[in-house]
């Protein structure tokens, strides 16, 4: 009966899709259906929305592969499509043939991030390939898997709410059919929207306060930091992802005491506040030492190897803890799912990371197991779709 009612599922489905784009019962194009307008992220602008954008509750990050046949006329096609997915849909407006239209009343701030991999770029004009658009450098630590890293396109779907954020994504998987396959889909969670008061660094599954030191959205170090000059010109306004797949013992963290995870990090878990200060802002004070005359901030720990002389060695980080579930008796399957913005990966992240896989406390806990780079091209004016510019 399962296989009978899945294979009456599957075509009934087609069918629905089938009369849907014929035009039977289909909502006017990109009808306002009569939901709330609360939480609408606007969607075109210089630079894309998902970035500087507060970080909603849950995000999913899903990569393509192009198909063999999907040349720069049809990535042209499939991005005017999807572009008008995403416009719609964050404004919440039903899509293009949506067959469930009333699920888009909501959108809770849904972003929709289109990003490149480098083999899009290519068939697109392989002359203007970032120098930076390829698989990072190995490291030693890393364990990666092929099926959660790389990819030629992706959407970084984000929302306060799961059904916003799960309609959204088959709307784009199914127009994205024709052009690519799935190659992976990662989903991140944070605390739930209004759960905590608004601005509240998240926390990540070894319960540490995650996200302090980093550049304010809005601010110029922020654009400094994340927004492209134009390096290649048509980045401009652009920046990079690097999404990497960080895998957590929550068991063997469990075995240690209070005292050794702070020291692992060189911050509180009470607040985040530095372990040479009282709250979280505080400013880190790495000279400092105790009674014995050894750093406060151990040498080793997590915040002092990521603090760069180097201040052009920054990056912007957006966390979203995942978590596949406990499995009976081993370890669970959680951690990071750590995305970093920045104008350049290689001038920006590279040295960072090597430094950490050089030396650092937290990596007796974590294991690097996936790992992306896109190139996140500018936003786009109503009428435009995302990446035009790298056509032109
Ligand atoms: C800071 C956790 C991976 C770069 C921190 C802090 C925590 C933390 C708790 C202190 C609070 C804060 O400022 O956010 C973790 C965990 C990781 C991880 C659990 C892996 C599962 C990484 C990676 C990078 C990185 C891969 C970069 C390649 C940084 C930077 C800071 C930081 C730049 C700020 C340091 C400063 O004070 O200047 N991290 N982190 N982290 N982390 Fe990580």
């Amino acid at each position: 009966l399962g296989g009978a009612a899945a294979g009456i599922g599957a075509v009934g489905a087609v069918g629905i899709d089938a009369a849907i784009r014929a035009g039977e019962e289909q909502p006017a194009e990109g009808a306002k259906t009569s939901g709330s307008e609360w939480g609408l992220e606007p969607f075109y602008g210089v630079h894309q929305a998902g970035i500087a954008t507060p970080p909603p509750a849950l995000t999913t990050f899903l990569a393509f592969d192009l198909l063999p046949t999907t040349d720069r006329g049809a990535i042209e096609r499939m991005l005017r499509i999807l572009t008008d997915d995403a416009a719609k849909l964050t404004q919440a407006r039903s899509a293009l043939a949506d067959s469930e239209p009333e699920l888009a009343e909501v959108a809770a701030h849904l972003t929709v991030t289109f990003g490149f991999g480098p083999e899009l770029v290519r068939r697109v004009n392989a002359n203007r390939l970032p120098a930076w658009l390829s698989p990072l450098p190995a490291f030693s630590k890393d364990a990666l898997n092929n099926a959660t890293s790389h990819g030629d396109l992706l959407l970084q779907v984000g929302s306060d709410d799961p059904l916003s954020l799960s309609h959204c994504i088959r709307m784009l998987s199914k127009d994205a059919r024709t052009f690519a396959t799935l190659r992976w889909s990662q989903s991140g969670f944070r605390n739930a929207k209004g759960s905590q008061p608004q601005g509240t660094t998240m926390r990540n599954l070894f319960g540490q306060v995650d996200g302090t030191v980093n550049p304010a959205p809005g601010s110029e170090d922020f654009a400094g930091v994340v927004w492209s000059g134009g390096e290649p010109e048509w980045m401009a306004g652009g920046t990079s992802l690097v999404l990497r797949r960080i895998a957590m013992n929550l068991d063997t963290w469990d075995m240690v005491d209070r005292v050794g995870r702070e020291s692992a990090v060189g911050r509180t878990l009470s607040n985040g506040a530095p372990l040479t200060g009282s709250e979280e802002q505080d400013e880190t004070d790495f000279q400092a030492t105790n009674t014995l005359g050894f750093p406060v901030i151990a040498t080793e720990s997590h915040i002092r190897r990521a603090r760069s002389e180097n201040t052009s060695e920054r990056i912007f980080r957006r966390g979203y803890n995942y978590d596949d579930g406990p499995t009976t008796g081993a370890d669970g399957n959680a951690g990071l799912l750590f995305a970093s913005y920045q104008a350049d990966p290689v001038a920006q992240f590279v040295p960072l990371q090597q430094r950490l896989d050089d030396l650092d406390m937290l990596n007796e806990w974590i294991s690097h197991v996936g790992s992306a780079v896109f190139a996140i091209p500018a936003g786009c004016a109503e009428g435009g779709f995302v990446g035009e510019q790298l056509f032109q």
